[in-house]
C-alpha cells in the first residue's frame, strides 16, 4: 500500500499568499496543512508516500524533506502543469507500480485520520473507494449520487443541478485498475484530467467502486474563509501551554499556547490562540481563534479570528478581524488626514476600506 499526496496545483484561490508560497505549507494553529495530511498517512500505518509536486516543489521539499520526522519515506515526484489530479495519477504511474493505494489530497484537511477507511478497502479491495461528506453547497464539489444499497451510481464535477448533496472528500482508495480508467479518458470543459470521471469510467465498467461517510470535521482548504475556519476548528481542542516570558501585567484566557522563545508584555491574548516562537506581543489584544506565526511582532494592537503568518510586523492597529496575513507583511496605521487610502497592494489582493 502507498500514499501518493497532491501538492502541485496553482492554488488560484488563495492569492495572493500562494503567489510566493505552496498553498499546502499554509499554517493552522502553526502548523502546515500538509503536516496534517502526512501525519493521518503515517498514523494508518502507510509509510511509503510519493508527493506530487509542482512550481513550488522547492519550498514543499525543504518543508518535508525525506519524511522521516514524520516515520515515512518521501519521494517527490513533478508534474510539470497542473492538469488534473488524473494527470497527477499518470504522472506517477511508474511510482505506483502495481501497488494499491490512497491518493490524499494535499490541501484537505480531515478530522480522524484515514485509518479505519483503509481497513475497510484492505478487506474489501474495490476497484475504488471515495469518502463522501454532506455539504450545504454540493455545486462547489464533486457530487456522488448513490443507489438502494449504498453503491455508487454517478460521478459528477461541480454540477450546476447537483442529484445529492455527498461531497467527494478529498481522499480516495485504489486498485492498479485505475492506471487503465486514468489513460481512457479525455480532458474536461476546464482541460483538466478529471479524478470523478476516471472513477465514472470504472463504474461504467462495471468494477465496483464503494463509498464510506465521513462522520468527523472535513474542509478542502481552497480559499481564506476555509483555513480560518480550519484554525478555528483546531485550536479549539488545543492543549494550553506557556513556554515563552510573560510579564506580570499580561494576562492570558483559556487556551493559549506559547511557544518557546515568545515574549508577551503588557497584553491580553485570550484563547483559543496560539503565538510562535521569536514573536514578540506588547500593549496588544490577541482575541479568540488566533494564530500568530513565528518571529512576529504585534504592538499596540488588536487582532482576533485572524492567521498571521511568520515575520510580520503589525504595529498601532486597531482592529484587525477575519484576516490572513502572509509572511514579512508590515501592517501600520495611515495618517489621521488627509482623507485618501495610500495602497501597495501585491497582484490578486483583497482589501475591504471603509469609504
Ligand atoms: P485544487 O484545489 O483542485 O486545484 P488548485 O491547487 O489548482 O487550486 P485553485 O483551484 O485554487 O487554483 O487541487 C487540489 C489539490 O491537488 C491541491 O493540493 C493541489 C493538487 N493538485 C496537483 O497536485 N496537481 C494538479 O494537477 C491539480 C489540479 C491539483
Amino acid at each position: 500500500m502507498k500514499a501518493l499526496v497532491l501538492s502541485g496545483g496553482s492554488g488560484t484561490r488563495l492569492r495572493p499568499l500562494t503567489h510566493t508560497s505552496a498553498k499546502q505549507l499554509v499554517p493552522v494553529a502553526n502548523k502546515p496543512i500538509l503536516f496534517y495530511v502526512l501525519e493521518g498517512i503515517a498514523d494508518a500505518g502507510v509509510t511509503d508516500v510519493g508527493i506530487v509536486v509542482g512550481d513550488t516543489a522547492e519550498e514543499i521539499r525543504a518543508a518535508v524533506g525525506d519524511g522521516s520526522r514524520f516515520g515515512i519515506s518521501v519521494t517527490y515526484i513533478p508534474q510539470h502543469q497542473p492538469l488534473g489530479l488524473a494527470h497527477a495519477v499518470r504522472t506517477a504511474r511508474a511510482w505506483l507500480g502495481e501497488d494499491d493505494f490512497v491518493m490524499y489530497l494535499g490541501d484537505n484537511f480531515l478530522l480522524g485520520g484515514i485509518s479505519a477507511q483503509l481497513e475497510e478497502f484492505r478487506i474489501r479491495r474495490p476497484a475504488a473507494q471515495i469518502m463522501l461528506t454532506r455539504v450545504p453547497n454540493p455545486s462547489a464539489f464533486g457530487v456522488a449520487t448513490l443507489d438502494d444499497t449504498g453503491r455508487v451510481r454517478v460521478l459528477e464535477e461541480k454540477p450546476e443541478f447537483p442529484k445529492s448533496d455527498l461531497a467527494l472528500v478529498g481522499v480516495y482508495f485504489f486498485t492498479p485498475v485505475v492506471h487503465a480508467a486514468v489513460d481512457a479518458i479525455q480532458p474536461s470543459a476546464r482541460g483538466e484530467l478529471e479524478i470523478t470521471d476516471a472513477i465514472q469510467w470504472l463504474l461504467d465498467q462495471n468494477l465496483p467502486v464503494t463509498s464510506s461517510t465521513v462522520d468527523g470535521y472535513w474542509k478542502d482548504t481552497g480559499n481564506a474563509t476555509d483555513m480560518l475556519e480550519v484554525n478555528r476548528s483546531v485550536l479549539e481542542s488545543l492543549a494550553p501551554r506557556c513556554e515563552g516570558a510573560v510579564d506580570d501585567e499580561s494576562e492570558l484566557v483559556g487556551r493559549v499556547v506559547i511557544e518557546k522563545g515568545a515574549v508577551i508584555v503588557r497584553s491580553r491574548i485570550v484563547g483559543p490562540a496560539v503565538v510562535g516562537g521569536g514573536t514578540r506581543v506588547e500593549g496588544s489584544y490577541i482575541g479568540p481563534f488566533t494564530s500568530v506565526g513565528e518571529d512576529c511582532t504585534i504592538a499596540d494592537s488588536e487582532i482576533e479570528y485572524s492567521i498571521v503568518l511568520a515575520g510580520t510586523a503589525i504595529d498601532g492597529v486597531r482592529r484587525i478581524e477575519a484576516s490572513m496575513i502572509g509572511r514579512q507583511v508590515r501592517v501600520t496605521p495611515a495618517p489621521r488626514s488627509p482623507q485618501a487610502h495610500r495602497l501597495i497592494l501585491g497582484d490578486h489582493s483583497k482589501v475591504q476600506i471603509r469609504s
